[in-house]
């Protein structure tokens, strides 16, 4: 989503620096490139050792470094990014930037960029809310400086209001639309659900199912790509965290519908977990002993909500696409066809999770697509091809362009 797009990074003196680690790490994951600067207060809250680790570039902090000046100019490392984001941006660095003053590597920086300037500010409520600073805002947004958040919330100090920095996802969102302001779905939202879920039966076992949660994940990234605010919500699976959207993680059926209810309002929905249909009503706190001799009368199962037919039936809430999986091992459009139907969602991507399909944890699918309109069948495709093709199908019904 950033491939090939250069960030340049200034990270100031608060408390929420360390968040600014885990900004790299999702920049990078989008395929961006960071480079780092440091004030010199920056360096109380996160080492340059620990930057120049996740960034694997040198991190700069002294415009008075005869290295740092020789290596790579400060006027060189403004022009060498396509934006400079400030992450945390304390309340006298916005000050600074107000009044131009340059005293130090970062300030000098975003003095002599003509790039893009993302700012997230941290700082505690009173210094947010005081007159100074909010003036400071006034002017820096009449200069086109970009603000992401503050956020409400509990503090560092233990107040609480307006002053938590914007979380890394976030400002990734906020550096994508700038750098990709064209992207067909901005301003649509998005959830998703991934992975298998798993039903306790005792502390230490489950009931779960072999779904991998590629697909999921690849529909997730590939609408978040095409610039939908998106929420992943996802069972237990290897596969890393995806940056540039929400990632809740959930274990059971319950929870996931949970949270794919908090999430609503949205404008679309694509149910692609493997919920398991059933539940253990008599799930013990204890670890079940073997002597007990546990079988299949005394483990009593009940029927999991259906997350995708309650989001297709939501009354006020109903996304304006709900789309569902049917993963099935025979007559597969025929039951795609029923479940459309019997769910009220608006499409239904069948797929054949017979053994040898290797559709379960491999990396193609072969999709029988089914609408109100009628079906179509896909040829077969890598599951991230799936998913760009899904995402286009999602544009044209919805998005604007
Ligand atoms: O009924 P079946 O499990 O075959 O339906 C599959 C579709 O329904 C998938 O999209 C799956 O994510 C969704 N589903 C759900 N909640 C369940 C069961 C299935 O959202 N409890």
């Amino acid at each position: 989503m950033l491939k090939g797009r250069r960030i340049l990074l200034i990270v100031t003196g608060g408390i929420a620096a360390f968040k600014s680690l885990e900004l790299v790490r999702q920049i990078r994951t989008a395929g961006g490139e960071v480079r780092a600067i440091l004030t010199k207060s920056a360096t109380e809250f996160v080492t340059p050792l620990s930057l120049q680790a996740l960034t694997e570039d040198r991190v700069y902090s002294d415009i008075f470094s005869l290295t740092d000046e020789s290596e790579m100019g400060h006027i060189q490392l403004s022009r060498n990014s396509d934006l400079i984001v400030v992450a945390p941006a304390t309340a006298n660095f916005l000050a600074k930037m107000r009044l131009g003053i340059c005293d130090d590597l970062a300030s000098t920086v975003v003095l002599a960029t003509d790039k893009p300037v993302v700012v997230a500010p941290a700082m505690n409520v009173r210094m947010w809310d005081h007159a100074a600073t909010q003036e400071n805002i006034i002017t820096l947004k009449d200069r086109n400086i970009k603000f992401i958040g503050p956020n409400e919330g509990e503090m560092a100090c233990g107040e609480y209001g307006l002053g938590r920095m914007s979380e890394p996802t976030e400002i990734v969102n906020a550096i994508q639309s700038i750098l990709q302001p064209n992207r067909p779905l901005l301003g649509k939202t998005a959830l998703v659900t991934a992975g298998p879920t798993r039903e306790p039966i005792d502390p230490v076992r489950f009931i779960a199912n072999r779904s991998s949660g590629k697909q999921g994940y690849s529909i997730a990234e590939a609408l978040a790509a095409a610039g939908a605010e998106t929420t992943l919500i996802t069972g237990p699976t290897n596969l890393p965290v995806p940056s540039g959207m929400r990632v809740l993680k959930v274990e059971t059926a319950d929870e996931m519908l949970a949270h794919c209810m908090e999430s609503l309002p949205v404008d679309i929905a694509v149910c692609a977990a493997a919920v398991a249909d059933w539940k253990v009503a008599n799930k013990s706190d204890q670890k079940i002993k073997k002597q007990k001799n546990i079988n299949c009368e005394n483990l009593s199962l009940s029927q999991n909500p259906d997350i995708l037919k309650t989001l297709s039936n939501a009354d006020n809430n109903r996304p304006d696409l709900v789309i569902g999986f049917a993963a099935e091992t025979e007559d597969i459009l025929h039951n795609g066809i029923r479940k459309q139907k019997e769910k009220n969602c608006d499409w239904i991507l069948a797929n054949d999770v017979a053994m040898g399909t290797q559709t379960f944890g491999g990396d193609n699918n072969t999709i029988h697509f089914v609408s109100k309109k009628g079906t179509e069948e896909w040829p077969v495709m890598k599951k991230e091809d799936v998913a760009k093709y899904l995402a286009k199908k999602i544009i044209d019904e919805i998005g604007r362009v």
